[in-house]
């Protein structure tokens, strides 16, 4: 019975295909989890293309796509402390083990219970986008009223960034397409089209002193354009392009053990976090879901929902 979507080979798109994979068995380290809703990230198709074979070159084919899953414990490793069998938990699987499945195994210190109050949806997005969003605010560590820009701020990552930075008194603008300003000034953030022939202008005009603090989500061209705008060249942190550091900058310091997530569910239970979900599809449809990551723009959060 297909119960799975993944790969058998590294490549583009087309190389995807359903898969009926036996159950997998929690190693001592893990536990298993009939999953509810897993999160589709970026890191999803990078992994897919091969193109961070550190992590997955090795894994045994097939490989099952995603890294972040919600659902119910079903078996626990020996090693694994302070979760049982039935408890609703959020956490992230192994590479290769994927969550674009019916049953996964997750990483056991690297997993959390999910609050009452808070659904599967939400917890899910919570490993990859959430723990990154927090992880950047906590290492820029600005003071109340601090101009913060946030380059790329539409997606999953960059939303749940500005809600933080909010949270915490920061006076935040971030780049976006046009068709993103409802959702970027909906979290309290100014929003500048970074298509526009005034971008650049418009930004400056916001901190012309320079930005306190530049988190960079998009790399490249992009951050090499935003990153004289910092008042110093070391507040600026990108998530996802590791050249940073020849411009003076520094690459997030990720955090992905349980008091993290547990930090960032707090969060959403009080009402600070909305991971902002616009994409909810079912196991059938994991490869438009996907494909609407790969583009490059989707908006906020883009789940699978496995229950139906
Ligand atoms: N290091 C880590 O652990 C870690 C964790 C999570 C994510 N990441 C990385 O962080 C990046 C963002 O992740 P995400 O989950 O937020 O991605 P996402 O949800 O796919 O969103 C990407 C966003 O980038 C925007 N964008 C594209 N080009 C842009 C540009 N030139 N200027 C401004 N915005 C632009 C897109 O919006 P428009 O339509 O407006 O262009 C889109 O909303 C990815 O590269 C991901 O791999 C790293």
């Amino acid at each position: 019975m297909i119960n799975a979507y993944g790969y058998r080979t590294f490549g583009g798109p087309e190389v995807q295909e359903f898969l009926a994979r036996p159950a997998p068995v929690p190693a001592a380290h893990e536990v298993a989890v009939a999953v509810g809703v897993a999160g589709v990230n970026p890191l999803d198709h990078v992994l897919r293309a091969g193109l961070l074979p550190a992590l997955n070159g090795a894994v045994p084919f097939p490989q099952v796509l995603g890294m972040e899953a919600a659902g119910v414990v079903t078996a626990v490793g020996s090693g694994v402390r302070g979760l049982e069998v039935g408890d609703r938990v959020f956490g992230f699987a192994l590479t290769g083990a994927g969550t674009y499945a019916r049953t996964t195994v997750l990483l056991g210190s690297a997993t959390a219970r999910t609050p009452d109050g808070l659904s599967d949806r939400w917890a899910a997005t919570i490993p990859v986008a959430g723990t990154t969003a927090l992880d950047v605010i906590d290492q820029l560590g600005l003071p109340p009223g601090a101009r913060l820009l946030v380059n790329g701020i539409g997606g999953g990552v960059g939303i749940a960034t500005a809600q933080l930075a909010r949270a915490r008194g920061l006076r935040v603008v971030g780049t976006a397409g046009g068709a993103k300003r409802a959702t970027v000034t909906a979290t309290g953030a100014a929003f500048v089209d970074y298509t526009g022939p005034t971008a650049e202008a418009d930004l400056r005009a916001f901190a012309p002193d320079g930005f306190d603090g530049i988190v960079d989500l998009v790399g490249g061209a992009s951050l090499r354009a935003v990153a004289p705008l910092a008042a110093a060249a070391t507040t600026v942190v990108s998530v996802g392009d590791p050249t940073v550091v020849e411009i003076g900058g520094a690459v997030v310091e990720r955090h992905t053990d349980r008091p993290t997530l547990e930090r960032v569910a707090d969060l959403m239970v009080q009402g600070v976090l909305d991971p902002n979900i616009t994409a909810v599809h079912t196991l059938d449809e994991a490869a438009q879901a996907l494909a609407s990551v790969e583009s490059g723009h989707s908006t906020g959060k883009t789940v699978l929902d496995l229950t139906g």
